[in-house]
């Protein structure tokens, strides 16, 4: 087995901010055919650590994106951003494209409806907003800050909104709750706060995994409703749903003669 010089070693660029990103960087980082980076895009104020080298930021579209592959010799790419993040996906479809750089999608399937969920997908806020209806009712709301901003628009509602970080400004309506929380979330945490809070809408993503689901099947057993937005198309990357199948694919693409440091 040969082990590499650093500037022998292959160069992995992970576009992350997702569960996926990171465990896949953490199956990488033993490695010592590899040196692998992880690309975040700076949105959280303090993200979890990684256990590779992290540069933050975008890239300035395809073209910086591109550069930034030809200028580091990046001899794969790996998106594993999340499913709701389609603009840094296509850009890593067309800059793999321009620049030869083998690339591959690591996504997680959407959840499925089964017997008791009783899911309405939306298009986007504005389509949640209205399918809340004029009564007031008590919205759990697990979204991002741009798309919570739009619910000031049924300012009847009570909110009870949770998000990684503050939501700066805090949603211009009269009654609303926030929780500052990161997942995982366990079903019981969750039933438990549904209750506490009267919860009778619950508005999310479909963003599969089990890191939210809890949400979801304490929904379902306590009958609740759910504004489920809709995911965006699927970009033409070829896509891979588990950590592992990303790595074979890895393997496959840079071939595995290296020592792995496993
Ligand atoms: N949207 C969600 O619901 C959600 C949920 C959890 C985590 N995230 C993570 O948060 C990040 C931003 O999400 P978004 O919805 O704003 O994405 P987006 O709309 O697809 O991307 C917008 C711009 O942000 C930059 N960007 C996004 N991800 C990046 C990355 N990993 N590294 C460097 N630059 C990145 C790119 O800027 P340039 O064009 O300048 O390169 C991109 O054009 C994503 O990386 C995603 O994995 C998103």
């Amino acid at each position: 087995m040969v082990r590499l010089a650093d500037d022998m070693k292959r160069h992995i660029l992970i576009l992350g901010g997702t569960t996926e990103g990171r465990l896949l960087a953490e199956h990488l980082a033993a490695r010592t055919d590899l040196a692998v980076t992880m690309s975040l895009a700076g949105r959280t104020a303090s993200p979890l650590a990684q256990p590779v080298p992290v540069r933050r930021g975008g890239f300035g579209g395809v073209a910086g994106l591109s550069q930034y592959l030809r200028d580091h010799e990046v001899k794969a790419l790996i998106d594993a951003t999340h499913p709701y993040a389609p603009t840094i996906s296509a850009h890593a479809g067309s800059a793999a494209l321009q620049t030869s750089t083998p690339t591959i999608a690591l996504r997680r399937p959407p959840w499925r409806a089964v017997a008791g969920d009783q899911w309405t997908e939306v298009l986007d806020a504005d389509e949640a907003v209205r399918a809340l209806g004029a009564p007031p009712r008590n919205v759990f709301l697990t979204l991002g800050r741009q798309e919570i901003a739009r619910f000031a628009l049924a300012p009847q509602h009570r909110y009870l909104i949770r998000s990684v970080d503050a939501v700066e400004p805090p949603l211009a309506v009269p009654h609303a709750v926030y929780i500052e929380h990161r997942g995982p979330f366990e079903e019981k945490q969750e039933r438990a706060l549904l209750l506490a809070h009267a919860i009778d809408v619950v508005v999310a993503k479909n963003s599969g995994g089990s890191a939210t689901f809890g949400k979801i099947a304490a929904a379902r057993e306590l009958g609740i409703p759910v504004l489920l937005f809709r995911r965006p198309p699927v970009s033409a990357n070829r896509g891979v749903a588990t950590v592992n199948e990303a790595i074979a694919w890895l393997d496959h693409v840079i071939g595995a003669e290296f020592d792995r440091g496993v």
